[in-house]
């Protein structure tokens, strides 16, 4: 077991890795456009980590550094149907953490989390900061809009965007 982060490189490794991902967001988010997985997935400015076990990807997470802000945004977050709530959620984000702080240099994360993933998030320890209206896109109004500080032991909260 694995955990790698990285962006369209074009790598053949990578790319194989970056089409399972794109393959397990599609399935597990339905509500989402799969032209637009393809392109968030596969643009260069966005970072995929992934957990790989014997070479195949059992889920991952991206995400968009604006570093000069020191925030993320968390794009897409999935384990694949029969791994999940077996902790790989857990691990992945913990990796994303690490990796955004030492290496992206981020403080904050932002996300539109679906309902159902509100749980986990929080579970993550994850802390909602700000809320902001408007200007979200259409496919997304019906998410939740969370940003997330990347400190530990605080208390978990969250609001609706209206
Ligand atoms: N609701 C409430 N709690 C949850 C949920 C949920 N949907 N999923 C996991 N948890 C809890 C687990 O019970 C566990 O709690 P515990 O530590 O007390 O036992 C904790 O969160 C972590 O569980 P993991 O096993 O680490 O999580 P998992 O590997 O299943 O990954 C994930 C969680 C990514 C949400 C996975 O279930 C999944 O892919 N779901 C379908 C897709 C999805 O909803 N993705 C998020 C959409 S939002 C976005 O992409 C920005």
């Amino acid at each position: 077991l694995k955990f790698v982060c990285l962006a369209n490189d074009g790598i053949d490794e990578h790319m194989v890795w970056l089409i399972g991902l794109k393959n397990i967001f599609a399935r597990q988010l339905p509500n989402m456009p799969k032209e637009y997985i393809v392109r968030l997935v596969m643009d260069r400015s966005h970072k995929s980590v992934m957990v790989i076990r014997r070479n195949q990807v059992v889920g991952g997470i991206t995400y968009r550094p604006y570093v000069s802000q020191k925030f993320g945004e968390i794009a897409f977050c999935a384990i694949t149907a029969d791994e999940q709530v077996k902790g790989y959620g857990t691990r992945l984000m913990n990796h994303l953490k690490q990796h955004a702080r030492d290496v992206d240099g981020l403080t904050h994360f932002l996300t539109y989390a679906d309902n159902n993933a509100v749980g986990y998030f929080i579970k993550q320890d994850l802390v909602a900061v700000w809320r902001i209206n408007g200007s979200v896109a259409m496919f997304r109004q019906q998410w939740m809009l969370r940003t997330f500080a990347l400190r530990r032991n605080s208390q978990a909260e969250s609001k609706n965007v209206s």
